[in-house]
């Protein structure tokens, strides 16, 4: 069994995190303002709608990745640090979503429905982050309390969320798949994890029985 850190040093590295977590948005906000260097280039509005969709996705990933390293490391205090990250997810994607629809697409209403229906990878994008309203809102610990049994459940839609959100980024890149591919191929590895610890959790117990 791996020592648990104390729980002021268990604090600590939470309000590192959280610095860490907010140096995107910080670096986005500097940029927006032309200040300390940082600039958002000859395409402002897609530099910051791009930029903050990734991050979304990197938290994401970064949540998902919590489960299969506590359970190669055996460090399972890392699942303090898995609902900031979920959280940061959440509020990076949806400052995305609001960049989309206050800068792009100026509130218009008319044709921010048309783009939901009309354009897939758009229609994939807001089932993503309506996915992930939930998730947020019972995030506490009083509604994981108040939830019970069912707050599990309802957690594993981060996994079609996650899902979407790789297709959504894949379905609006032109030509060059690079990228989105490299986010596929860790969403990947991350659930393959999870099915593969299944399947052999099952065995092991079924060899005991
Ligand atoms: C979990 C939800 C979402 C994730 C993870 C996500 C992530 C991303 C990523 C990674 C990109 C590409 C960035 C790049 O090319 O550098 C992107 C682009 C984009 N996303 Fe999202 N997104 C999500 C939800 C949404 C929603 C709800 C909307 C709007 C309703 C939206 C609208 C867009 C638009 C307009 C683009 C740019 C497309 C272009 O430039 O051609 N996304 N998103």
């Amino acid at each position: 069994m791996r020592s648990t850190p104390s729980p002021g040093t268990l604090r600590l590295l939470k309000a590192l995190l959280f610095l860490i977590a907010l140096l995107p948005a910080s670096a986005l906000i500097l940029a927006t303002f032309g200040v300390a260097g940082f600039s958002l280039g000859a395409n402002p509005i897609e530099e910051l709608l791009h930029n903050a969709g990734k991050w979304g996705l990197r938290f994401l990933l970064l949540t998902l990745a919590i489960t299969p390293l506590r359970r190669v490391t055996g460090l399972n205090w890392l699942i303090r640090f898995r609902r900031m990250l979920g959280l940061f997810a959440f509020f990076y994607v949806s400052t995305h979503f609001l960049i989309y629809a206050l800068l792009d697409q100026r509130l218009e209403m008319g044709a921010i429905v048309e783009d939901i229906i009309e354009r897939p990878y758009i229609t994939l994008g807001i089932t993503a982050l309506i996915m992930l309203i939930p998730l947020a809102l019972t995030s506490t610990n009083a509604m994981m309390r108040r939830l019970g049994r069912r707050w599990q459940p309802l957690h594993r839609l981060i996994y079609p969320a996650a899902l979407l959100g790789v297709w959504h980024f894949w379905w609006q890149v032109k030509e060059d798949i690079r990228e989105p591919l490299v986010y596929a191929i860790i969403l990947a590895i991350l659930l393959g994890f999870r099915i593969w610890w299944r399947r052999n959790r099952g065995q092991s117990r079924a060899h005991k029985e």
